[in-house]
């Protein structure tokens, strides 16, 4: 089968060159290893006219960028998409804009992509990522395509009263019944969308498969995973000069007390004002114990809540630091920009412990990353928020679960790890370190074409 995966975001295909976000993270090793054609948005925006340009062979993969139209470019990226949905997806309505701009152009968007799909050659099934892209099949199915559509949501679903705050998600929920394969991240997505069908479309499921005029769509979960291997090559790998610089850097100036970690996307759903809260109250009361390296790449900077949100975080840091530093240490170390996957895993082994503690996440590859990185000897701990979609992989007797909403949970669970003995430590982190080489991003890519495949086969049964 010819395979076309189709993103708003792509990867850059080098361990030394720093990117951010999950979804490029998980589909690079995905593309290297299938003979793919991977379209997604070149960065330079065009006046609509402009054809896919097919790149660099990736492995064994193609790349082709596309330049998206200007026009519609804020409506779809900036409003709809997030200031929209993507607060919608992450349950939290407060964030979301109230005008909820932007539909036309999403959907113009969704158009013009598919129009690009369609001109591409061999391409017998499609795979789509990410709410950006959510009517994409419907207008693949305008253009006389039959052939498999799948689409996979890195993001996690909400529960019927959040998704009916956003404008049309009637419309949109139907159009998502043009795929064959909807692949969630846990369970919960899964009974979360098919609650929304029955609520706000009134159609019932059979197991997992719903029927709608077109015919059949499964919603499936596929937990996506990280390459292990591959992060253990990245900790022995050759670091450029410049980022072999930014851990040199970052590692000095923690000598000497214990280093917690934190990376996350300078975004609102990562929970970061309230870990730093956790921080300062652990700092509190035990001073001078501990560092902590938050790594926060900027993220969506022309969409209004994160500016509010960058203001919040960065001015807590300046308080917290003010407040616990000294001459010779600032207690956290703030680092606002992206450091490449071979710099992280660096830092992830240097950390005791990891401190991943979203108010919500699909997945967040982070925390695996971090126990991936890992000396096996002489393992971290993971703090992690229950309300990640990592929680439904790893329990609280792997991790260290916390409500991330509750600074205090957070300081507990900090100070239990970083005082946690070796023994515990190595059985917990032995545990997680099982799971992610039983099931890769390999096995979730592989699971989840093999699902699309058999759509073939039933489409043909139910025609
Ligand atoms: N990442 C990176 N450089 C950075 C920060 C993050 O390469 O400076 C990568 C990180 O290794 C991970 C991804 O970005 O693979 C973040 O994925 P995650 O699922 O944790 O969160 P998302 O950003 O997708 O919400
Ligand atoms: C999350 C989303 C991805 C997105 C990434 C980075 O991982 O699920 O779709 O690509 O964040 O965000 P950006 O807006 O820069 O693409």
């Amino acid at each position: 089968m010819k395979l076309v995966v189709i993103s708003n975001r792509g990867a850059r295909f080098d361990p030394n060159k720093p990117q951010s976000g999950g979804l490029a993270a998980g589909l690079e090793p995905v593309l290297e290893c299938s003979g793919a054609v991977w379209m997604f948005s070149s960065d330079i925006l065009g006046d609509g006219t402009e054809k896919p340009l097919l790149l660099e062979k990736a492995g064994k993969g193609h790349v082709a960028k596309l330049d998206l139209p200007v026009a519609h470019y804020p409506g779809y990226y900036r409003d709809y998409s997030n200031s929209t949905l993507w607060p919608a997806l992450h349950s939290l309505s407060d964030r979301m804009s109230r005008t909820q701009a932007g539909y036309r152009s999403y959907r113009e968007m969704n158009d013009f992509v598919a129009r690009a799909a369609f001109g591409l050659q061999d391409r017998d099934a499609f795979w789509v990522h990410d709410y950006h892209l959510f009517p994409l099949a419907s207008d693949l199915r305008k253009l006389g395509i039959e052939g498999p559509a799948g689409f996979f949501l890195h993001t996690p679903w909400p529960a019927p009263d959040m998704i009916k705050l956003v404008s049309n998600h009637r419309e949109l929920m139907k159009s998502m019944l043009e795929y064959d394969l909807l692949g969630f991240q846990t369970s919960r997505d899964v009974n979360n969308f098919l609650a929304c069908l029955r609520s706000h479309l009134g159609l019932e499921s059979k197991d997992v498969v719903v029927i709608s005029e077109r015919g059949q769509t499964r919603c499936q979960k596929f937990p996506i995973g990280i390459d292990p291997k591959q992060f253990a090559e990245y900790l022995v790998a050759d670091l450029s000069p410049a980022e072999q610089e930014k851990v040199s850097s970052s590692l000095k100036i923690v000598e000497g007390t214990t280093l917690a970690i934190g990376v996350d996307r300078l975004d609102y759903t990562k929970g970061i004002d309230k870990k730093v809260e956790g921080f300062n109250q652990l700092l509190k009361a035990e001073p001078r114990s501990i560092s902590l390296l938050q790594i926060a790449p900027p993220s969506r900077a022309d969409v209004e809540e994160y500016q509010k949100y960058k203001n919040e975080v960065e001015g807590r840091i300046n308080e917290v630091n003010a407040e616990h530093g000294t001459d010779d240490w600032s207690p956290i170390q703030y680092k606002n920009e992206s450091f490449s996957q071979s710099a992280l895993a660096r830092l992830y082994r240097a950390a005791r412990v990891g401190v991943v503690t979203p108010l919500r996440d699909g997945m967040n590859l982070v925390a695996k990353e971090y126990v991936a990185a890992q000396n096996p000897k002489d393992p971290g701990v993971l703090v992690l928020s229950k309300f990640a979609g990592a929680a439904e992989d790893f329990n609280d007797k792997e991790a260290r679960l916390v409500d991330p909403n509750r600074p205090e949970e957070i300081r507990e669970a900090i100070w239990q790890a970083v005082n946690m003995p070796g023994e515990e430590r190595i059985g917990r982190w032995r545990s997680m370190m099982d799971k992610l080489e039983a099931y890769t991003i390999h096995h979730w890519s592989a699971d989840y074409l093999r699902e699309l495949d058999k759509s073939q086969v039933t489409a043909a049964a139910v025609t």
